[in-house]
Order: structure tokens, then sequence, then C-alpha cells
């Protein structure tokens, strides 16, 4: 194992989800923000990063937060709360910035992809992407695909709640790396979906479309922080060899 493997088998171990902060720290806001940072790198579906990420870092925002994180001690002893919300409503601002990127002509993509890739934004993201509120589009794009699919291999996913995975799938990437980023930088991390999505939507002021992913608490593990031991299925149990 080479040495940035070493340390980051360290940070991956390390990283437990912690019920209880130490709440006399004075802790180094900075983190969250390097931890954002890359989160907001991490890989997410065709580029089109449908996510934010609202931190809740005064007194009282943070306490409203707790209490709708149903008074989750890892909420109400937390140095920050990370709220990370899905943003399926920003479809046209993600392709809109995607086709400028291929539009740029100081970019080094070459020609051909380029042409691809606009083809794949102006046409393919939006019908993937496209509103069905009685289902009808789904079902057309699901009979579509079925029959495409007798002939040669094609994407299964395309109805209105495939899109919701595939966007939940990506932010929940970003939740991962944030969280192991915080665990680098020497402080840690629970990932709480034991929240009420609609009391948090209504004081972040957040459109109906919006969905929360999950919310993080962050804060340096106190004595007592862990609640049980780590247990995972065996390598052999879950990893299979084809
Ligand atoms: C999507 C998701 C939601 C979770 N929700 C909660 C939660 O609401 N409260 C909590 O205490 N832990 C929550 N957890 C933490 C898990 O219980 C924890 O990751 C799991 O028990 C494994 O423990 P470890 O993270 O210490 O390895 C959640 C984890 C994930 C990934």
């Amino acid at each position: 194992m080479n040495q940035e493997a070493e340390i980051f088998d360290k940070v991956v171990r390390e990283r437990r989800s912690i019920r209880r902060y130490d709440e006399t720290i004075d802790y180094d806001k900075d983190v969250v923000k390097r931890s954002l940072e890359r989160a907001i790198l991490s890989p997410n579906s065709s580029n089109m990063q449908l996510w934010e990420f609202y931190r809740i870092t005064s007194d009282e925002a943070k306490k409203k937060i707790a209490y709708y994180c149903l008074d989750q001690r890892t909420a109400t002893t937390a140095s920050e709360l990370l709220v990370i919300v899905a943003r399926p409503d920003k479809v046209k601002e993600s392709i809109k910035l995607n086709l400028s990127l291929v539009n740029d002509p100081n970019s080094f993509e070459k020609e051909d992809f380029r042409e691809k890739r606009r083809t794949y934004y102006s046409k393919v993201m939006p019908l993937f992407y496209s509103r069905d509120f009685l289902f009808i589009l789904s079902l057309i794009k699901k009979l579509v695909v079925f029959v495409v699919g007798l002939k040669r291999p094609i994407v299964r996913e395309v109805t209105v709640i495939n899109k919701k995975v595939t966007i939940h799938k990506s932010v929940a990437l970003a939740a991962q790396t944030f969280m192991l980023s915080v665990k680098a930088e020497g402080y840690d991390t629970c990932p709480m979906e034991g929240v009420d999505s609609k009391r948090i939507k209504k004081y972040l002021k957040l459109p109906r479309r919006a969905e929360i992913n999950m919310v993080i608490s962050v804060g340096q593990r106190a004595e007592g922080g862990i609640w049980y031991p780590q247990k995972r299925y065996e390598y052999d149990e879950v990893v299979k060899e084809i």
C-alpha cells in the first residue's frame, strides 16, 4: 500500500457515525468550507450537479433544525449542521451550464465529442428530466425502451421515479465525500434521514420540488459518542468476482 492509500485507509476506518459531540470545543468552520469544496467535486450524473448545501451555523437555526432532526443527540450537540438538498427544479440551469462548457472555444474538447455532447444536453437531458404529472410520459418512455431493448443494450431507468433515484445517487456521493473530508480534517459526522423534511424545507424557504437528501451533523466526537461497534458483512458475503 502506498502512503496516500494508507492515509485514506485510516480516514475511512476512523470515520464512524457520531451520536454525541463535545460541545465545549472551539471548532474550525473552515473545515466545513474546505470539505464542501471537495464535495462539489464528486462525480455526479451527467455533471448536472442538482444539489445544494445549507450550512446551519447560528445557535437559533441549529436549535430549530436539530428539533426537526427529532432532537437526535447527534444534532443537538453538533457544532454545525449541514442540510443537503436535491434540486430537480434546477435542470434548465444545469443544462445551460453544461452547454456553455461544450460551446467554450477555449476548451480542449474534440469537435466530434462536442457535437455529441451538444445533442446530449440539448435533447437527451431535457427528455430524461421532463416533468410527468400522470406518469404517462414515463410509460411511453418505458415502452420505447422495452422495444428498442429487444435488439440492443439500452438504459432502462427512464421513468420519473428513476429520475429521482439518479439525482439522489449523485447527491449522496457528495455527502460521502464531505464526510470523509471532515474526518480527514480531524472532525466527525453523522448522516441523518430521520428528519422532518417538510418542516426543514419550509424553514429554509425551499421550493416545493426541492428534496431533502439528508442532514449531516458535524463536530468533535465526545467520550461515548460512538454507540455501538462497527459491524459489516464479510468481504466474501458481499463481493462477487465473476
Ligand atoms: C442515508 C443514511 C441515513 C442515516 N440516518 C441516520 C439517522 O437519522 N440517525 C442516526 O443516528 N444515524 C443515521 N445514519 C447512520 C447509520 O445508522 C450508520 O451509518 C450505520 O449504523 C453504520 O454505522 P457507522 O456509520 O458508524 O459505520 C444514517 C446513515 C445513512 C447512510
